[in-house]
């Protein structure tokens, strides 16, 4: 009994360093996979947002996925190798910073069109939420490209 429990502690100690271990490994990708997963929420603040045509906090939002997508550029995971993988690599997260650059402009002209709106209950012809709606379309398939090569 006293040697099974010597054991246990053993192989308790050894599982809580290789976790260590491994934790400390994969810390960068933690630290990646945090960034990303701030991506996924802004983007749907930003849906929702865009969807029921309440545009105001659009672009803080589109600015942090900007920022990552800046940051992505300093961060390529290990498991991306090789020039041309990370060129392709670079060039999706170039994309996904001037897709939201856009974005930022299109809806902060839209919220400076809708203070001066003369009807505002025409949405439904409004190019400017058409050109907003067809750039986070663009954004969404940025990350879908991305993902499509580079998640394992
Ligand atoms: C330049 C490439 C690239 C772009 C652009 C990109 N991602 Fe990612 N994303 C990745 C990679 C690579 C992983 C896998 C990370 C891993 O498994 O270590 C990932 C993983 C994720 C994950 C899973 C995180 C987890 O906890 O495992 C989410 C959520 C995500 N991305 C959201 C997004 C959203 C939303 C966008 C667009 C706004 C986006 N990503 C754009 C490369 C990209």
């Amino acid at each position: 009994m006293k040697n099974l429990l010597k054991t246990l502690g053993i192989l308790l100690v050894t599982g809580g360093v290789v976790a260590l271990v491994a934790t400390s490994v994969s810390g960068q990708d933690a630290s990646f996979r945090r960034l990303m997963g701030e991506n996924m929420n802004h983007l749907q603040k930003i849906m929702v947002s865009m969807v029921n045509s309440q545009y105001e906090g659009v672009p803080a939002d589109v600015r942090v996925i900007a920022q990552h997508a800046q940051d992505l550029t300093q961060r390529i995971p290990s498991h991306v190798r090789g020039p041309e993988a990370r060129n392709r690599f670079l060039a999706y997260a170039n994309n996904l910073g001037s897709v939201s650059n856009n974005l930022v402009v299109v809806v902060e002209e839209l919220l400076r069109h809708d203070q001066t709106q003369q009807n505002p209950g025409q949405m439904n012809i409004d190019y400017l939420r058409v050109a907003a709606a067809s750039h986070l379309g663009e954004m969404i398939t940025t990350c879908v490209a991305c993902h499509n090569q580079f998640r394992r």
